[in-house]
């Protein structure tokens, strides 16, 4: 009899607890920053915040950048460049630096053939109906390691965010400047390429078409806001990376090249 009161006084207690803990949880639905910023994905950036980008963007060539890479395809552009047509490339690193999103870098993009030491496959699984990682995606542009840690601040804020509170995870608002990360890039294999920002820019996802009445509710309410703010990154481009490669297809940058330290954790900029 005892052992069962004393057990109906702790569930009893133990409610009590999960009752007065219930409120502050609701209100604190907010989810955590997560303590290095790594790359996620297109995908995850559409099917509920910004579904028409990621729509525009998979008809743009950025969001068929891997498919290039593959044997046969744009033989005569591979044959300007030097290179052959005949040749699969879309597991070679010199050419997946540019033409996927965070190659071999924190979340980003694996080739086939990548495995752990022991043995494990690690390679990025490709879904041909839902262009991500393989592709030139979201975050080439927009993040300077990825976009794991801004977010998190874009959902916790329901997009009411300002450009600085972005900035510090490594959004990166150096849109003139992000684009030479690969067009025209010292490294580039594809030596007479021309190229004009503000020509290009509005073909990076020209979203207007693909809004309806199922994502109306996803037209951002504080772009005009931002837009009158001006981000560090807007007078202070960012570093544009270098690069070599290791034997393993590892990728890594020239000292001084690379735009965020995760050490630090800081966002770097060109030196002046
Ligand atoms: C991560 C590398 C990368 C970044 C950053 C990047 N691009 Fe590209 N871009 C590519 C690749 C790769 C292609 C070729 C895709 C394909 O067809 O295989 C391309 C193709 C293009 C094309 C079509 C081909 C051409 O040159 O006319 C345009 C336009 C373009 N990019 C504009 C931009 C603009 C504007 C920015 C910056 C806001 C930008 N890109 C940033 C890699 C990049
Ligand atoms: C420094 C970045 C960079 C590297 C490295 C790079 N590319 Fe590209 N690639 C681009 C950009 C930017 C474009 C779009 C502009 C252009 O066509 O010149 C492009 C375009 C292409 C195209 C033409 C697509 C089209 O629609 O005409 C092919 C094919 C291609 N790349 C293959 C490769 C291959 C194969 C490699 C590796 C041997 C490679 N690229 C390495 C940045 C790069
Ligand atoms: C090739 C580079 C590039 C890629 C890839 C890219 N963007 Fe952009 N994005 C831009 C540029 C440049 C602007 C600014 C456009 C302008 O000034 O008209 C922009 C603006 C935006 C904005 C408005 C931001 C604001 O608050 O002012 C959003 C949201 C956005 N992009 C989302 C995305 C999403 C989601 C994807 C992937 C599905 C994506 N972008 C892929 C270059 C890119």
């Amino acid at each position: 009899m005892r052992k069962l009161l004393n057990c109906i006084t702790l569930m009893l207690v133990a409610f009590g607890l999960v009752m007065t803990g219930a409120p502050d949880a609701f209100a604190k639905k907010k989810k955590k920053i997560p303590k290095k910023p790594s790359y996620v994905g297109a995908v995850k950036c559409n099917g509920s915040c910004h579904d028409p980008y990621y729509q525009a963007w998979v008809n743009t060539p950025h969001g068929k950048s891997f498919a290039s890479l593959k044997a046969g395809e744009k033989g005569d552009a591979k044959k300007a460049a030097g290179l052959d047509p005949e040749k699969d490339y879309s597991a070679d690193p010199t050419c997946l630096r540019c033409h996927t999103t965070g190659y071999r870098q924190k979340g980003g993009f694996k080739p086939a053939g990548s495995k752990t030491k022991k043995g494990k496959d690690t390679s990025t699984a490709i879904d041909p109906e839902e262009p991500n990682k393989e592709q030139v995606g979201c975050e080439m542009c927009h993040a300077a390691a990825g976009g794991s840690q801004f977010r998190v601040v874009m959902k916790n804020t329901k997009g009411d965010f300002k450009k600085s509170d972005t900035e510090k995870y490594g959004m990166r608002w150096d849109y003139a400047n992000v684009c030479s990360r690969c067009h025209m890039h010292p490294q580039s294999p594809h030596k007479d390429e021309k190229f004009d920002y503000e020509a290009s820019k509005s073909m990076v996802h020209d979203k207007e078409k693909y809004f309806s009445e199922d994502n109306m509710d996803q037209k951002l309410e504080k772009v005009e806001d931002r837009a009158a703010e001006t981000a560090v990154s807007q007078e202070k481009p960012l570093r544009i990376e270098e690069w070599k490669f290791k034997k393993s297809g590892k990728l890594k940058f020239k000292k001084g090249t690379r735009p965020y330290s995760t050490k630090k954790k800081k966002v770097l900029y060109k030196k002046e």
